[in-house]
This record gives structure tokens, sequence and C-alpha cells, in this order.
């Protein structure tokens, strides 16, 4: 609704933290033109699965088992996604396959082989950490009309939230040797910083920058919108919709908390 209102079905949607690509393969089918990052190797690998008909070109795979895999991203999403489904967020890739593990991915190689049939394309995809990003597209001149930064928001307690660690760092040199280095997930004590510092960065290469929270992050909305003010980061607009969670934890997550998103202006005009 946000976006559609703002762009009226034309131009460049693009985001920092991409993650599952919902969001842009949603925009992409609209017509909108799409530009995804994520530093996370899966998430990566997700959006050329989908929206792409890339192939990979480094090959250096951790395990023996992962080289029948590694040559499309479709392959390289499947195995992410299904050690994600049958051992969780934080497991590291098993260093052999099992009957179960083929199973899921031939599952999952089905579902996103039928996705990327749809055609559905994205303008670019970039897997890098999101200062890197905003950079180049800075250098390579391209400005964007809404760019979406849904960050990895530490947990309501402060602490970081440990799966990007494995999503970012871990699976970073699975099927090839590390292109990224050691990223440092965000936490209480330099979460507030780094985003007045990618807000501005991104408000350079874009036309509105539209920032996404939870109540049941840390920092809660009053805290982030008076960082925000207290930095000349004024919002046109927020909108806020009250939602289920998405599971329960012992960090402070109610079983339903509210979604927010700043508007702000950025620096491109026309
Ligand atoms: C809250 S999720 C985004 C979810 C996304 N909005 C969606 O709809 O699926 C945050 C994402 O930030 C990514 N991330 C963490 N640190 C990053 C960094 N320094 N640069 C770019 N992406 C990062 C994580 O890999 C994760 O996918």
């Amino acid at each position: 609704m946000i976006v559609d209102d703002l762009l009226h079905g034309n131009g460049i949607y693009a985001e920092t933290n991409s993650g599952s690509n919902g969001n842009a393969f949603m925009y992409a089918k609209k017509g909108y033109q799409v530009i995804t990052n994520d530093v996370s190797e899966y998430s990566y690998s997700v959006a050329n699965a989908i929206m792409s008909d890339n192939v990979p070109t480094e090959f250096n795979c951790k395990y023996e088992w992962l080289n029948k895999y590694s040559d499309s991203y479709i392959g390289r999403a499947s195995v992410f996604a299904s050690v994600v489904e049958l051992y969780g967020y934080n497991a590291e890739i098993p260093s052999e396959i099992n009957s179960e593990l083929e199973e899921k991915i031939n599952i999952y190689i089905s579902y996103f082989t039928k996705i990327n049939n749809e055609k559905v394309r994205s303008f670019k995809s970039y897997n890098e950490d999101l200062f890197n990003y905003l950079k180049k597209l800075k250098e390579e001149k391209i400005n964007v009309d809404i760019m979406f930064m849904d960050f990895a928001w530490p947990w309501r307690d402060g602490s970081k939230t440990e799966e990007y660690n494995t999503t970012a760092n871990i699976y970073s040199n699975v099927f090839e040797k590390s292109k990224i280095a050691n990223i440092e997930i965000w936490d209480k004590e330099n979460v507030i910083d780094n985003v007045i510092k990618a807000v501005k960065e991104a408000k350079k290469v874009s036309k509105y920058v539209l920032l996404s929270n939870q109540s049941s992050n840390y920092p809660t909305p009053e805290v982030l919108e008076v960082a925000l003010l207290k930095n000349g980061l004024n919002y046109d607009i927020r909108h806020t919709m009250l939602t289920d969670a998405e599971y329960e934890d012992n960090l402070g997550k109610e079983s339903f908390f509210r979604e927010y998103l700043y508007v702000i202006r950025g620096d491109i005009n026309g």
C-alpha cells in the first residue's frame, strides 16, 4: 500500500537487507525494477534462484557432497533452505548428506524451479554488507525511488540475533571461498549508531527511505524515534499495524506486537 502510493506502479524498489526476498519478488511481479541486497549467502542464493537466470561462477565447496548442488543458485538455495528447515537456523551444514536431507533438497529444487519459471526478474542483486552496498550504488550512480530497510534488529533485551551470524558468516564459505569476512551482527551497543549512519547513507541514493521496525525489537519505536529526531532525520509519515508474533521466545516478545514503518524523504529529487 505504502510503496504503491509513493510510486504509482513505476520505479526502482530496492532493499538493504532483503532476507527472504519476498517483498522484492512481489514488487518485481508488479512491474517495478527491484534491487536486492543481503550479506547472507542463503538470501543471495534465494534472490538469484527465484528472480534471475544467473549461474554461479565461483566454486570451492566445503564438503564433497555439495558439488552436485553448487552450479546453480536453485541448488544452493535448496541446500540452505533444507538444512534450516530440518536442523534449525543455527545449524552448520553437515559434512555428509543423508536420505532425509536429499529428499528435502529435491523438494526445494522443484519449489524454486517453479518460482523461477514464472520469469519474474530482478534488476540487480548484491551480496554485500549494507554499507558497501550503499557505497556501490553511489559509485555506480544508481539512484532508487524507494530504499526499504529492515535491519537485523537485536532482540528486545539488546542481544544480537544469532541466526544471522550463521547465515551471514557460517554459510559464507559453503560453496565458495569466504567472500565476506566476519560480518558484525548488531547489538544494543552499536545498533542505533549503525541505523542512523545507514539511513543517512541510504538517503544519498534514494527518493524515499522506508525504515521498518517492530515493538518487539531493541530499540523500541520510542527510543528509535528520539534517536532519529536527534540526528535530524524527520519522517514524513509513520505507519503502524498490529501483527501476530511469528513465534514465542523468552526474550520479551509478546504474542502480538506492532510493526512500524517510517517514510523518510531522501536526497534525490525529481
Ligand atoms: C529482519 S531480516 C530481513 C527480512 C526481510 N525484510 C524479509 O522480508 O524477509 C534482516 C536481514 O539482514 C541481513 N543482514 C545482517 N547484517 C547485514 C549487513 N551488515 N548487511 C546486509 N545485510 C545484513 C540478514 O542476513 C537478514 O537477512
